[in-house]
Parts: structure tokens; sequence; C-alpha cells
């Protein structure tokens, strides 16, 4: 904090506290005239004010906020700059002071502890495929699947438009568990260059003929003529990443074009949009965020989806 707000900060803090002691023991020093009834003498409607004291509980309490407000200011980082006396244990037995943040992460730590030690137990000496049969696993990838990879995979797994399907066995990337495992870790993006340029509208016309050619998806009509013009721009541009068959390459993450999966949609418009813009489906990397633990579990529930 800068040295304004922890003036600004202090002096609010201490002042309130000094102006509410100050009112209650004003207030209880007050002693009033009364009259030879013992009221105050005065009179709304035929209604006479007594002084009667304030209740002892109330007072108690009100004392007993007083006093905890100086045992919070000393103990907690509330006034000012002031760091508080307060102070964590962690893991490995040094000290720190009290803040949110420190108090957050001790408790990160000592649950991740106890994570890592069942882990060690259960989990350690089994491989990615063996995890994937071992029910205890397989609830706590899928626990680890619910919070990170649900938002853009579902929560089924089943992927969206964009986002792939992880129950298919179509991969991009291959679903082998050490395959499973890099793209989780490292995370992945498709690299799917924009044709309009090179094509023009009317070769990602025919690009787009040639690959709906290849899957021949119920209800759309190809143009034979524009496909077999399709088929030699493929060869000479798409080969390259998507295989002379089309089939795909795992290596560069290129989708089988003759499965009648689609990762970015199959009508003629979808298809024509993905060729002339490209596209760069973008699997973030988790390596930092899960490490190498939790990540073997989740791997373990996205292999058991096709196992
Ligand atoms: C921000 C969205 C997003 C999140 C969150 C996300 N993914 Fe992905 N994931 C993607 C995208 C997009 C792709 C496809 C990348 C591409 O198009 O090249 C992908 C690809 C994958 C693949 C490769 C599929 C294949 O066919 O090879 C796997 C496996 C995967 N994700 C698993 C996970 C797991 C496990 C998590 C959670 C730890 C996760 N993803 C979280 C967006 C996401
Ligand atoms: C440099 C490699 C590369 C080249 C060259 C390339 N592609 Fe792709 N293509 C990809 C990748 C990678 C993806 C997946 C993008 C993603 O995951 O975001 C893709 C995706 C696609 C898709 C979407 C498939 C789906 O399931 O939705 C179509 C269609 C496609 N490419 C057609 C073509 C055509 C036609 C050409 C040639 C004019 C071509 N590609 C050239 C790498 C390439």
């Amino acid at each position: 904090m800068s040295g304004f707000w922890s003036a600004y900060v202090a002096i609010l803090s201490i002042g309130c506290w000094v102006f509410v002691t100050g009112a209650l023991i004003f207030t209880l020093r007050l002693r009033p005239e009364l009259d030879e009834q013992g009221t105050t003498g005065h009179e709304y409607d035929g209604i006479y004010e007594n002084d009667n004291p304030m209740p002892r509980w109330w007072l108690i309490v009100f004392w007993a906020t007083i006093v905890w407000a100086v045992v919070y200011f000393a103990l907690y980082p509330a006034l000012g700059n002031f760091k508080g006396f307060a102070t964590i244990e962690r893991l490995d037995g040094s000290k720190v002071n009290w803040t949110s943040v420190n108090e957050m992460q001790n408790q990160y730590d000592r649950n991740n502890k106890v994570f890592l030690d069942n882990f060690d137990k259960e989990f350690r000496a089994l491989d990615v495929a063996a995890l994937a049969q071992n029910p205890k696993a397989l609830k706590a990838g899928q626990g680890i699947f619910l919070q990170n990879c649900s938002i853009c995979h579902g929560t089924n797994a089943k992927g969206a438009l964009g986002y792939p399907n992880l129950t298919d066995n179509d991969w991009l990337y291959g679903g082998t568990p050490d395959k499973i495992v890099e793209t989780i870790t490292k995370g992945r993006t498709g690299g799917m260059p924009t044709w309009q340029a090179t094509l023009g509208e009317d070769g990602v016309k025919a690009a787009t003929q040639y690959v709906l050619s290849l899957s021949k998806p119920a209800g759309i009509t190809i143009n034979p003529v524009l496909a077999a013009q399709g088929a030699v721009l493929f060869k000479e541009n798409c080969a390259v990443c998507h295989g002379p068959d089309g089939k795909g390459s795992q290596s560069v993450g290129a989708p089988n074009l003759t499965d009648n999966t689609w990762l970015y949609g199959g009508t003629v418009a979808d298809v024509e949009k993905t060729i002339r813009l490209g596209r760069a489906g973008k699997m973030p990397a988790w390596e930092h965020m899960l490490g190498a633990e939790r990540i073997k579990l989740v791997a373990a529930y996205v292999y058991s989806q096709t196992h």
C-alpha cells in the first residue's frame, strides 16, 4: 500500500475506535438530574423518561468488541503497512506473516501434499493404461476433467464445434497414452493456413467440393467438375499435411478428411470457411497448472473414454 492509503486506513480505523470508546465512556459518566419520581422530567404525551442503566449484557458485548478490535489490530495486517503479529507455519516449518494470500498458499500446499502422498501410495506405480482401469483413479481424473477441461470439451468429453470430441477414437494428435499426456502437458495449436489468397474464391470452392467428395456427407450433392479441379489443387497444396489420400497426419494435427467427422463443421459453408480463412484451434498447456501427477490422472480419464 502507498503511504497515503496506509495513513488513510490507519487514521480511519483508529479514529473510529477512539470515537466509539470515547462515546461509550462519555455516556457512562452522564448523570442526569432526576426529579422526586426518579424521572428526568422529560414528558411526551404523558410518557415520562426514566434513567435506567444500559443492560449489563449489552455493555459487556460493547466492551468486548472494543477489546477485540485492539487484539485484531495487533494480530492482522489491518492497519496501513503494519504486518501484524499473527503468523502461519508453512509445511517446511518456516513461519510467514499472516496474509490472505499466504493463508491460501499454505492451505493449497497442505492439500497438495495430501494429494501427492495418496498418489504415491496408490497410483505412482501404475501407467496411464492401468490407471484407466482403476475406478478410483478414474473418479479423480474425471474430477480434474470437469474442473479444467469440460468448459471446452464438454462435461461428457464429447466436445463442440472447434473443440474435439475425446470419446470418438478419431484423434488429431494421437490416442496413445503417451500422445494424450503430451497433448495435455504441452498444449497444441492447430495450423490450418488460410487459402483465399493462394487459391482465390474459385479455388476455395473447388477444394471444398473435393474435400466433401472424400466423405460424401448425406444431403450434399458434389459437383464432379469442381471436385476434379479441387483434386489437383489438393495434391499441390494440401496433401503435404492432410496426406495424399486426405486421411490426415497426427504429427501436424491435420484432421482426417475422409471420415465425415468434422472439427469445424461439414456443411459446404463450414468447409469453405475453413479453407478460405484457415483455423488455429488452441489447446492450452497444463504442465504448470496441473503438474505431472494430475495430468496422468486426467489422461487416464480421457484414455478410458475409448478403451
Ligand atoms: C480453452 C479450451 C480448452 C481447454 C480448457 C482444454 N482443451 Fe483440450 N483442446 C482444445 C482444443 C481447441 C483442441 C484442439 C486443438 C487443435 O485444434 O489443434 C484440444 C485438443 C485436445 C486433445 C487432443 C485431441 C485429439 O484429437 O488429438 C486432448 C487429448 C485434449 N484436448 C484434452 C484436454 C484435457 C485433458 C483438458 C483439461 C486438462 C483440456 N483438453 C482442456 C481446447 C481446450
Ligand atoms: C500446414 C499444414 C496444412 C495444410 C497445407 C493444409 N491444412 Fe487443412 N488443416 C491443417 C490442420 C492442422 C487442421 C486442423 C486445424 C485445427 O485443429 O485448428 C486443418 C483443418 C482442415 C479442415 C477442417 C477439418 C474439420 O474436421 O473440420 C479442412 C476442411 C482442411 N483442413 C482442408 C484443407 C485443404 C483443402 C487444404 C489445401 C487447400 C489444407 N487443408 C491444407 C493443416 C493443414
